[in-house]
C-alpha cells in the first residue's frame, strides 16, 4: 500500500463578515450569550451571487497551486457538503467543470459536519491502492442558506466557507490512521427535514419554515463530547501514538466548550489547539480544512509533526484521523 499526505491546502472565506452585533439587531440575541455560549464573534456569508461550487473552486484552485500541479493532474474530486448547489447534480461536478479539471470522476459526500473528514479517508483509498494519484478533496458550505434566520437558536452558530486538499502518495508520514462512526439512531437530533424525498417541497412545507435546519442543541452537544474524545483516542492509539505526540489538534469549530471539554478528555493542552470560530463560526463540513489550511499559511505545521483531525455532526457521524505532515 502507498503512503497517503497532504501536497496541497487552500481556502476560501468569502468576504462578508457578519458579527454577533449585526445579529442583535434582527434577532433576540446579544453578543454576549453567543461569545460566551459557543466562542463565535463573526462568520462570513457567502454573498448572494455565491453557491457552494464557487466557494470550492476558489479553494481548489489554491489547494492546486499549493500542490505545485495542475486541475489537469486530478483524477478524482471528491466534495463534502450539506449545502450542495442542487441537490442534483453533484456540486463536484460543477467544481470539475469550473477548474478545467477534465481528467477527474467527481462526486459529493453527505455525512454532516463530518463530511471532509469522511472524504478525506474515502480519497485516501485511491492513492492508497494506487488507483490514482491525486484527489482533490474539498469541504465547502454555504450552509447559511439553510438556516433559519428567525430562528435564534441556529442562526447564530452557522457560516460559509471551503477548504481543500490534494492527496497524493508521499516517501515518509502521511496518514497513521482513522477511525469513523454512525449512528442513525439519533438522526433527527440535526436535520433539515424538507426538501427531500420524504418531504418534498409544498406550500405548507415552506409557511412551516421546515426548509430550514432544525437542531437538539443539547444532545448534539453531549453527542459532540463524548464522540471528540472517543473518536480522538482511538485515532491516536491505532496510530501507535499518545495524545503528548500530537503536535495540532485540529477540530470541528461547532462550539468552543465543546472543544474544550474534548480536550480534557484526550489530554491535549490548549495551546496545541487549532481554533477559528471565532473568526469563521461553524462552517460543518468545511472547518476542519479551513483550520488547517489557516495554521499552514501560518507556518505552525512542520514536516514530520503529526496533526489529529476530528470532527462529528448530522447523521450522526463522528470521525477523525491522524496525520504525519509531509510537506
Ligand atoms: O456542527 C455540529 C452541529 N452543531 C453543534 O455542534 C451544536 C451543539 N450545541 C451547542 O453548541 C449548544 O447546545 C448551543 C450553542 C446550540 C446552545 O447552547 P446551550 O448552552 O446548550 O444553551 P441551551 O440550548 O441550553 O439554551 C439556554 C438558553 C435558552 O433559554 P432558557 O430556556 O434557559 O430561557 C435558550 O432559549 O439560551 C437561549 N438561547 C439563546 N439566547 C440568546 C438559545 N439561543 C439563543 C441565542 N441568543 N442565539
Amino acid at each position: 500500500m502507498n503512503k497517503v499526505g497532504i501536497l496541497g491546502v487552500g481556502s476560501y472565506l468569502p468576504e462578508k463578515k457578519v458579527t454577533n452585533f449585526d445579529l442583535e439587531k434582527i434577532l433576540d440575541t446579544s453578543d454576549e450569550w453567543i461569545r460566551t455560549r459557543t466562542g463565535i464573534k463573526e462568520r462570513r456569508f457567502a454573498s448572494p451571487d455565491q453557491a457552494a461550487s464557487d466557494l470550492a473552486a476558489e479553494a481548489a484552485e489554491r489547494a492546486i497551486k499549493d500542490a505545485g500541479i495542475s486541475a489537469e493532474d486530478i483524477d478524482l474530486i471528491i466534495v463534502g457538503t450539506n449545502s450542495p448547489d442542487t441537490l442534483y447534480p453533484a456540486t463536484a461536478c460543477l467544481v470539475q467543470d469550473r477548474i478545467g479539471a477534465k481528467n477527474a470522476a467527481a462526486f459529493d459526500l453527505q455525512a454532516g459536519c463530518t463530511g471532509w473528514v469522511y472524504a478525506f479517508i474515502v480519497g485516501a483509498q485511491f492513492i492508497k491502492t494506487g488507483m490514482y494519484k491525486h484527489v482533490l478533496v474539498i469541504g465547502v458550505e454555504a450552509i447559511t442558506r439553510m438556516v433559519d434566520e428567525k430562528d435564534r437558536d441556529t442562526y447564530v452558530l452557522f457560516g460559509d466557507g471551503a477548504g481543500a486538499t490534494v492527496l497524493g502518495e508521499v516517501d515518509k508520514g502521511g496518514l497513521l490512521s482513522s477511525a469513523l462512526y454512525a449512528d442513525g439512531s439519533l438522526a433527527e437530533h440535526i436535520i433539515l427535514p424538507a426538501g427531500g424525498s420524504r418531504l418534498p417541497l409544498s406550500q405548507e412545507v415552506l409557511d412551516k419554515r421546515l426548509q430550514y435546519t432544525r437542531m437538539n442543541g443539547r444532545e448534539v452537544f453531549k453527542f459532540a463530547v463524548r464522540e471528540i474524545g472517543k473518536v480522538s483516542l482511538d485515532a491516536i492509539k491505532k496510530a501507535g501514538l499518545t495524545a503528548d505526540d500530537i503536535r495540532w489538534f485540529i477540530p470541528h469549530q461547532a462550539n468552543l466548550r465543546i472543544i474544550e471539554a474534548g480536550i480534557k478528555r484526550i489530554g491535549i493542552p490548549g495551546e496545541r489547539v487549532a481554533i477559528t470560530i471565532d473568526k469563521y463560526g461553524n462552517s460543518s463540513a468545511a472547518t476542519v480544512p479551513i483550520t488547517l489550511d489557516e495554521i499552514y499559511r501560518e507556518g505552525k505545521i512542520k514536516a514530520g509533526d503529526k496533526l489529529l483531525m476530528v470532527s462529528f455532526g448530522a447523521g450522526m457521524t463522528s470521525g477523525g484521523f491522524v496525520l504525519e505532515w509531509s510537506k
